[in-house]
Protein backbone atom coordinates (compact mmCIF):
# COMPACT_ATOMS: atom_id res chain seq x y z
CA UNK A 1 0.00 0.00 0.00
CA UNK A 2 1.26 3.35 -0.44
CA UNK A 3 2.32 5.62 2.01
CA UNK A 4 -0.22 8.71 1.25
CA UNK A 5 -2.70 6.08 2.01
CA UNK A 6 -5.38 7.43 4.59
CA UNK A 7 -4.59 4.23 7.29
CA UNK A 8 -8.37 5.57 9.50
CA UNK A 9 -10.64 5.14 6.52
CA UNK A 10 -9.11 1.81 5.35
CA UNK A 11 -8.75 0.50 9.45
CA UNK A 12 -12.27 0.83 9.65
CA UNK A 13 -13.11 -0.37 6.11
CA UNK A 14 -11.09 -3.78 6.95
CA UNK A 15 -13.14 -3.65 10.63
CA UNK A 16 -15.99 -3.41 8.46
CA UNK A 17 -15.06 -6.14 6.30
CA UNK A 18 -14.38 -8.24 9.22
CA UNK A 19 -17.39 -7.98 11.06
CA UNK A 20 -19.42 -8.39 7.67
CA UNK A 21 -17.35 -11.57 7.64
CA UNK A 22 -18.14 -12.33 11.19
CA UNK A 23 -21.43 -12.02 10.99
CA UNK A 24 -21.39 -13.98 8.03
CA UNK A 25 -23.49 -11.44 5.59
CA UNK A 26 -26.40 -11.56 7.96
CA UNK A 27 -26.72 -7.73 8.02
CA UNK A 28 -29.73 -5.90 10.39
CA UNK A 29 -27.19 -5.85 12.56
CA UNK A 30 -27.58 -4.06 16.13
CA UNK A 31 -24.24 -1.20 17.18
CA UNK A 32 -23.38 1.32 19.82
CA UNK A 33 -20.75 4.09 19.00
CA UNK A 34 -19.33 5.46 22.35
CA UNK A 35 -17.83 8.56 21.57
CA UNK A 36 -18.72 10.02 17.48
CA UNK A 37 -17.69 13.24 17.96
CA UNK A 38 -17.74 14.67 14.19
CA UNK A 39 -19.47 11.33 12.95
CA UNK A 40 -16.58 10.76 10.55
CA UNK A 41 -16.70 7.10 12.58
CA UNK A 42 -20.30 6.90 12.26
CA UNK A 43 -20.17 7.31 8.69
CA UNK A 44 -17.86 4.52 8.29
CA UNK A 45 -20.27 2.37 10.08
CA UNK A 46 -23.50 3.52 8.25
CA UNK A 47 -21.94 3.78 4.62
CA UNK A 48 -21.04 -0.13 5.62
CA UNK A 49 -25.04 -0.94 4.84
CA UNK A 50 -24.79 -3.64 7.29
CA UNK A 51 -26.29 -2.02 10.04
CA UNK A 52 -30.14 -1.76 11.00
CA UNK A 53 -29.58 -0.27 14.24
CA UNK A 54 -26.42 2.76 15.19
CA UNK A 55 -26.74 4.33 18.40
CA UNK A 56 -24.20 7.09 19.15
CA UNK A 57 -23.47 8.49 22.36
CA UNK A 58 -21.85 11.67 22.91
CA UNK A 59 -22.44 14.12 25.75
CA UNK A 60 -21.12 16.97 22.99
CA UNK A 61 -19.76 19.08 25.92
CA UNK A 62 -16.97 19.02 28.42
CA UNK A 63 -13.79 20.94 29.46
CA UNK A 64 -14.50 24.66 29.99
CA UNK A 65 -16.16 27.60 28.10
CA UNK A 66 -17.65 25.35 25.51
CA UNK A 67 -14.62 24.52 23.98
CA UNK A 68 -13.72 20.31 23.52
CA UNK A 69 -10.56 18.84 24.63
CA UNK A 70 -9.44 17.95 21.19
CA UNK A 71 -9.70 20.89 19.23
CA UNK A 72 -9.51 24.87 19.93
CA UNK A 73 -13.66 24.67 18.53
CA UNK A 74 -17.36 25.34 20.08
CA UNK A 75 -19.44 21.96 20.64
CA UNK A 76 -21.92 23.42 18.34
CA UNK A 77 -19.54 22.90 15.23
CA UNK A 78 -18.53 19.73 16.12
CA UNK A 79 -22.42 18.57 16.37
CA UNK A 80 -23.49 20.51 13.48
CA UNK A 81 -20.47 18.64 11.66
CA UNK A 82 -22.10 14.89 13.11
CA UNK A 83 -25.24 16.34 11.71
CA UNK A 84 -23.78 16.57 8.24
CA UNK A 85 -21.85 13.67 8.00
CA UNK A 86 -24.42 11.11 8.89
CA UNK A 87 -27.22 13.07 6.75
CA UNK A 88 -28.02 10.20 4.09
CA UNK A 89 -28.56 7.51 7.01
CA UNK A 90 -32.24 7.54 8.88
CA UNK A 91 -30.88 4.01 11.24
CA UNK A 92 -28.36 6.39 13.42
CA UNK A 93 -29.89 8.03 16.61
CA UNK A 94 -27.84 10.19 19.04
CA UNK A 95 -28.10 9.86 22.62
CA UNK A 96 -26.50 13.20 23.52
CA UNK A 97 -25.47 11.53 27.19
CA UNK A 98 -22.11 9.74 28.24
CA UNK A 99 -21.96 6.24 28.41
CA UNK A 100 -22.46 5.01 31.87
CA UNK A 101 -25.57 7.17 32.52
CA UNK A 102 -27.78 5.88 29.22
CA UNK A 103 -26.20 2.11 29.02
CA UNK A 104 -28.23 0.38 31.15
CA UNK A 105 -31.20 1.43 29.36
CA UNK A 106 -30.33 -1.10 26.65
CA UNK A 107 -30.95 -4.65 27.75
CA UNK A 108 -28.49 -7.15 28.06
CA UNK A 109 -27.20 -9.13 24.95
CA UNK A 110 -28.82 -6.23 22.99
CA UNK A 111 -25.83 -4.97 20.75
CA UNK A 112 -23.96 -7.25 18.11
CA UNK A 113 -21.08 -4.60 18.61
CA UNK A 114 -20.31 -2.13 20.71
CA UNK A 115 -17.59 -0.06 19.09
CA UNK A 116 -15.52 2.39 22.23
CA UNK A 117 -13.69 5.71 21.23
CA UNK A 118 -14.60 8.22 23.90
CA UNK A 119 -12.23 9.49 26.80
CA UNK A 120 -8.63 7.72 26.34
CA UNK A 121 -7.76 7.71 29.92
CA UNK A 122 -7.03 3.98 31.83
CA UNK A 123 -9.92 4.11 34.13
CA UNK A 124 -12.49 5.55 31.73
CA UNK A 125 -11.90 3.26 29.22
CA UNK A 126 -11.81 0.19 31.73
CA UNK A 127 -15.17 1.36 32.98
CA UNK A 128 -16.37 1.94 29.53
CA UNK A 129 -15.48 -2.01 28.35
CA UNK A 130 -16.98 -3.38 31.57
CA UNK A 131 -20.45 -1.25 31.27
CA UNK A 132 -20.27 -2.25 27.80
CA UNK A 133 -19.64 -5.71 27.78
CA UNK A 134 -22.85 -7.09 29.10
CA UNK A 135 -24.85 -5.25 26.54
CA UNK A 136 -23.41 -7.32 23.55
CA UNK A 137 -25.34 -10.70 22.41
CA UNK A 138 -22.45 -13.64 22.78
CA UNK A 139 -20.50 -14.50 19.97
CA UNK A 140 -20.59 -10.56 19.27
CA UNK A 141 -18.22 -7.96 19.02
CA UNK A 142 -16.53 -5.07 21.45
CA UNK A 143 -14.12 -2.68 20.42
CA UNK A 144 -12.62 0.57 20.27
CA UNK A 145 -10.04 2.98 18.99
CA UNK A 146 -6.13 3.67 19.49
CA UNK A 147 -4.82 0.57 21.17
CA UNK A 148 -1.32 2.33 20.14
CA UNK A 149 1.08 4.64 21.96
CA UNK A 150 0.41 7.58 23.56
CA UNK A 151 -2.87 6.18 24.45
CA UNK A 152 -1.43 3.20 27.14
CA UNK A 153 -4.30 4.03 29.09
CA UNK A 154 -6.26 2.10 26.07
CA UNK A 155 -3.88 -0.92 26.08
CA UNK A 156 -3.77 -1.26 29.55
CA UNK A 157 -7.25 -1.58 30.00
CA UNK A 158 -7.59 -3.62 27.34
CA UNK A 159 -5.38 -6.33 28.06
CA UNK A 160 -6.19 -6.30 31.65
CA UNK A 161 -9.67 -7.25 30.38
CA UNK A 162 -8.95 -9.84 27.51
CA UNK A 163 -5.25 -10.15 27.79
CA UNK A 164 -4.80 -9.04 24.45
CA UNK A 165 -7.59 -7.99 21.53
CA UNK A 166 -8.26 -10.21 18.89
CA UNK A 167 -7.44 -8.38 15.84
CA UNK A 168 -6.38 -4.45 15.47
CA UNK A 169 -6.40 -2.98 12.68
CA UNK A 170 -4.34 -0.39 11.03
CA UNK A 171 -5.90 2.45 12.10
CA UNK A 172 -5.10 0.84 15.52
CA UNK A 173 -8.61 0.04 16.20
CA UNK A 174 -8.90 -3.77 18.23
CA UNK A 175 -11.91 -5.88 18.46
CA UNK A 176 -12.50 -8.84 20.59
CA UNK A 177 -15.69 -11.60 20.35
CA UNK A 178 -17.44 -11.88 23.26
CA UNK A 179 -17.51 -15.37 24.17
C1 LIG B 1 -11.97 10.68 19.87
S1 LIG B 1 -13.54 11.45 19.84
C2 LIG B 1 -14.48 10.30 18.88
C3 LIG B 1 -14.06 10.25 17.44
C4 LIG B 1 -14.98 9.47 16.51
N1 LIG B 1 -15.23 8.12 17.00
C5 LIG B 1 -14.35 9.39 15.14
O1 LIG B 1 -13.48 8.53 14.92
O2 LIG B 1 -14.71 10.15 14.25
C6 LIG B 1 -14.09 11.18 21.48
C7 LIG B 1 -15.52 11.61 21.78
O3 LIG B 1 -15.93 10.90 22.96
C8 LIG B 1 -16.83 11.70 23.67
N2 LIG B 1 -16.92 11.15 25.04
C9 LIG B 1 -16.07 11.32 26.07
N3 LIG B 1 -16.49 10.61 27.14
C10 LIG B 1 -17.64 9.98 26.77
C11 LIG B 1 -18.53 9.09 27.41
N4 LIG B 1 -18.35 8.66 28.67
N5 LIG B 1 -19.60 8.64 26.72
C12 LIG B 1 -19.80 9.01 25.43
N6 LIG B 1 -18.97 9.84 24.75
C13 LIG B 1 -17.90 10.32 25.43
C14 LIG B 1 -16.27 13.11 23.54
O4 LIG B 1 -17.29 14.08 23.75
C15 LIG B 1 -15.73 13.10 22.09
O5 LIG B 1 -16.65 13.66 21.20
Amino acid sequence: MVDSHNRFYFGLLYFNIFILEHFNYKGNLKMMEIGSYRGESTFMWASSGMFKEITCVDPYKGETDNKNEYFDEDWSTVKRDFWTNIRYFDNVKLVQDFSYNIIDSYPDNYFDFIYIDASHEYEDVKKDIQISLPKVKHGGLIGGHDYQKPWTGVIKAVDEIFEKPDITFEDESWVKIKS
